[in-house]
């Protein structure tokens, strides 16, 4: 049992693993009232009106990028967004010098995500604004795990004694730690599984069951999330090839009727066909993939609302 909170301790979101279970609840909870917001006629409320939100993104982004800039409209903050292609960046800039340009044009809050790990916790050290991580490198993507806890809580009532199977590109994915770092603490039971090459070592030392066999992953499970295979973050041969990998380690319907009757499909984008999932799964009757979609917008809103204070009703 948690005690209820109604504030983060922080000023930044760097991870998951520096937050409190009571922390993930409150901002669970803020998304539920964020969500409601978007289904409005009007979906804006003042909350954020007069801060200024800077996106930074060095990695290309769909989802996370157009989520953030539409959940920090939804707040009516005034939002800036930067990404490498057409800034200084590509002129030999470094991290530091962009950060502290941009910290003179006073932000109340940089969004960034970056290809190298720790690239925001660096950022929150030089400048004054809270910094939220997007993404960076293979380390964590926090709204991601919101978001995905959010979906699961939505569709299941509930988190705790779910059995949720992780199945992919273990080795690349900040998206797995982030969701182990969150699943564990709110107590579901977590089942990883990807080939050898892929599960980095001592995974088995964070309270999760780890298989290299994917029809020992999805027996039984309530929550199957599919991780996309990375070939950008792959520097050697860690695959003998695309058909090898879906065929031991694709989600096919097959495989499907293995899991609970109610089992829900997860993947957070963007997805490789015929790679780690069979499209009859991501658009079948399982998948809430699309959900995950939608609710990121509510997540981000809650986030920055409670960094900013959570000072406006
Ligand atoms: N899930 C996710 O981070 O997707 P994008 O890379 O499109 O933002």
């Amino acid at each position: 049992m948690t005690t209820a909170t109604t504030a983060l301790r922080s000023r930044h979101l760097l991870g998951i693993e520096e937050l409190e279970t009571a922390e993930i609840d409150l901002i669970l909870d803020t998304a539920l009232a964020m969500k409601e917001v978007g289904a409005r006629p009007i979906k804006k409320v003042p909350t954020l009106r007069g801060r200024t939100v800077v996106n930074l993104f060095f990695e290309p982004s769909t989802r996370t990028r157009m989520s953030f800039e539409l959940a920090e409209k939804r707040l009516s903050a005034d939002t800036l967004g930067m990404t490498t292609v057409g800034s200084s960046v590509t002129k030999g800039e470094t991290l530091s010098d962009t950060a502290r340009t941009i910290e003179a044009m006073a932000p109340d809050m940089i969004v960034m995500r970056h290809a190298s790990s720790g690239a925001p916790h660096h950022l929150s050290r030089v400048c004054r604004a809270s910094i939220i991580n997007a993404g960076d490198g293979t380390h964590e993507h926090p709204t991601q795990a919101l978001l995905d806890a959010f979906t699961i809580r939505e569709r299941k009532g509930r988190l705790s004694g779910l059995r949720v199977a992780i199945i992919g590109d273990l080795a690349h994915s900040r998206v797995l730690r982030s969701n182990l770092w969150l699943l564990t603490k709110v107590g579901a039971s977590v089942v990883v599984c990807g080939p050898a090459t892929l599960v980095p070592p001592g995974l088995d030392q964070l309270g999760v069951q780890v298989t290299h066999s994917i029809d020992e992953a999805v027996d039984g499970a309530d929550v199957i999330m599919m991780l996309r295979v990375q070939h950008e973050r792959m520097h050697g041969l860690f695959l003998p090839s695309v058909r090898e990998y879906f065929t031991f380690f694709g989600l096919t319907p097959a495989r499907m009727r293995r899991a609970h009757p109610e089992a829900i499909v997860m993947h957070p984008g963007p997805m490789n066909r015929g790679v780690e999932i069979d499209s009859e799964v991501a658009d079948g009757p399982w998948s809430v993939i699309l959900d995950q979609v939608a609710n990121g917008v509510a997540v981000r809103m809650a986030v920055l609302y409670l960094l900013a204070g959570g000072e406006e009703g």
